[in-house]
């Protein structure tokens, strides 16, 4: 399926990371470093509480903006949760739904992915859907098995069309702010695997459309070669993100392809 179509999509997840004032003066400072970077699309997601002003800092840029969580309801008795709606109120234009972190610690389902993607789409936000299996899953060689799952209950559900615009993240879970990078070809195949499983389920323009990205330990050294495999669509970065310097080395190691 020709790349050419698809706008790589690198996006920095900065977690429990930067306050609202941080946030913002690291995004003054992206601006100008990844501006004329043309041809790749740009993301940082902030906490819940540095959106606003992160948002307001980056007004009149290309650079956009995601959550990193959302709740499923549009508003309600709730306590602690941030609606779809609020998000989209805010200006944020993504939202990172299924995060390992999320599942490992907050008891984050498949069933619930389902759910927050739902809503996400039905307020106009991206959503960026993340899978992945964990070390003892990939030594027990049930990779896809458990990929397969994963992805076809997060996405069940869906208009074609609103499978083309989702962003998916395959993570794997040991490569996660270990250092340890799945190898380009180790990424592609799984990337590769996830696009078939969505051309079973939504058809190959959908299947074509949809950006997929590759999350763990990415680095300005090792986006390069993977940006060369024929089916990863950007990345999702952690800890790379959070210094301006790299950050901007991977956009721009992102945009040197095709
Ligand atoms: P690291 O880049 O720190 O490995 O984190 C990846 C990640 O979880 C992005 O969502």
């Amino acid at each position: 399926m020709l790349k050419a179509r698809r706008t790589p999509i690198i996006a920095g997840n900065w977690k429990m990371h930067k306050t609202a004032a941080e946030a913002v003066n690291f995004v003054q400072e992206l601006r100008p470093a990844v501006a004329g970077q043309n041809g790749v699309e740009v993301v940082v997601c902030p906490s819940f509480v540095a959106l606003v002003p992160v948002i307001e800092a980056l007004k009149g840029s290309n650079i956009g903006v995601a959550a990193q969580n959302v709740f499923w309801e549009k508003q309600g008795a709730y306590t602690g949760e941030v609606s779809p709606l609020m998000l989209k109120e805010a200006g944020c234009r993504y939202v990172i739904i299924g995060h390992s972190e999320r599942r490992q610690y907050f008891g984050e389902r498949d069933e619930t992915v389902n759910r927050k993607l739902k809503a996400a789409l039905a307020h106009g936000l991206t959503p960026i859907v993340c899978v992945g299996e964990q070390l003892a899953e990939r030594e027990a060689g049930v990779t896809e098995k458990v990929i397969r799952t994963q992805t076809e209950a997060a996405l069940a559900g869906l208009l074609p069309e609103q499978a083309a615009g989702l962003v998916v993240a395959y993570e794997p879970v040991w490569a996660i702010g270990t250092g340890k990078t799945a190898s380009d070809e180790d990424a592609q195949q799984v990337i590769g695997f996830i696009r078939t499983l969505v051309e079973g389920m939504y058809g190959l323009e959908a299947a074509g459309r949809m950006r997929i990205q590759y999350g763990g330990s990415v680095k300005p050294e090792n986006i390069a070669g993977l940006m060369a495999r024929p089916d990863i669509d950007g990345a999702l970065v952690g800890g790379a993100s959070l210094t301006v310097d790299s950050f901007a080395a991977i956009v721009k190691g992102a945009g040197v392809k095709i």
